[in-house]
């Protein structure tokens, strides 16, 4: 692996599904490779799932963490990103960051001796995409050749899954809105990869034709971290987008339904669906810890 996990595009292939073997044999292992270290979390929005699974995965591998909330270290404001990096490196071994802008994450790392992990940006969020195809094969026990069908924004989530779909093989369709598909730069890389993987990669505004005969139903809220003023008119755009029990219908009839949590109950997804027999959120939510032990186990290997 390279020093830094701040895009998936920072990954092969073959490194992705290394990291699935891992994921799913450190689940029953002891390893303390990170007894005297510490990682930090700099986190620049509210989080539960990757503050925690972060969190435990250190302390599971026998370190400690320190978590920076917003407004602790003012990041870029009271201090540069480069300096705040090149302190951190100072004093801790791992550095885990939630940003707004994607060039924070990409400064940080750049600036920083220690690996740095990005625990999403406004671009991206790795470590949730690499949760959910780990999630994937382990019930459908391969990745290659499924569909994935994504609803709603064209976002950080999108962009992550999109890569990820296309360095192990999966096809994946995303329905949204016209003005909100994915942007350009990753539809591109995606489509390289998928070239090479041998998959598809299809973005369209009809959502009946994206969820057509897919293996996995994903949907993320359709206002994102830092967009809230855009709620009330989003709820109107992407209504048409919401997965529910009669778009499921669309799907294969052994679908899996994924959804990266937080919910918006009632919006992006029904009640029924997201606690019904295909949802397999909780397994993805429990994965996130897996999946970033294996990731800091591999970093930390590195030194
Ligand atoms: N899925 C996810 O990243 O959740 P949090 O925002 O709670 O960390
Ligand atoms: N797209 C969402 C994901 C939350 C985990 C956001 O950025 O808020």
């Amino acid at each position: 692996m390279k020093k830094d996990l701040v895009s998936i595009s920072d990954l092969s292939g073959e490194e992705i599904k290394e990291l699935f073997k891992t994921a799913i044999d450190v689940k029953h292992k002891q390893m303390e490779v990170a007894r005297g270290k510490t990682l930090v979390l700099v986190f620049e929005k509210p989080s539960l799932r990757t503050r925690v699974t972060f969190s435990v995965a250190f302390f599971q591998l026998g370190g400690q963490v320190l978590y920076l909330a917003p407004a602790d270290i003012g990041l870029g404001k009271r201090e540069s990103v480069p300096d705040v990096a090149r302190n951190l490196s100072r004093w801790v071994n791992a550095i885990s960051a939630r940003t707004f802008a994607h060039k924070t994450v990409e400064d940080l790392a750049k600036y920083a001796d220690t690996p740095v992990v990005n625990a999403l940006s406004d671009a991206e969020h790795p470590c949730q995409a690499l949760a959910d195809f780990l999630t994937i094969y382990e019930h459908k026990g391969k990745t290659e050749g499924l569909k994935m069908a994504f609803l709603g924004d064209g976002n950080n989530v999108a962009h992550s899954l999109m890569l990820t779909a296309a360095k192990v093989g999966a096809n994946m369709a995303v329905g949204c809105p016209k003005g909100y598909e994915p942007k350009p730069e990753f539809v591109e890389k995606a489509k390289e990869d998928a070239r090479k993987s041998g998959a598809e990669l299809v973005i369209t505004s009809d959502p009946k034709e994206a969820v057509k005969g897919a293996d996995v139903v994903y949907t993320d809220v359709w206002a994102s971290m830092g967009q809230e003023d855009e709620a009330a008119a989003r709820k109107k755009i992407f209504a048409p987008y919401q997965v529910n029990a009669e778009l499921l219908k669309l799907a294969k009839s052994d679908a899996l339904v994924e959804h990266c949590l937080p919910a918006h109950r009632g919006d992006e997804i029904t009640d029924d669906v997201l606690d019904g027999p295909h949802s397999v959120v909780l397994d993805e939510a429990e994965n996130r810890l897996h999946i970033q032990k294996a990731i800091l186990y591999k970093l930390l290997a590195r030194n």
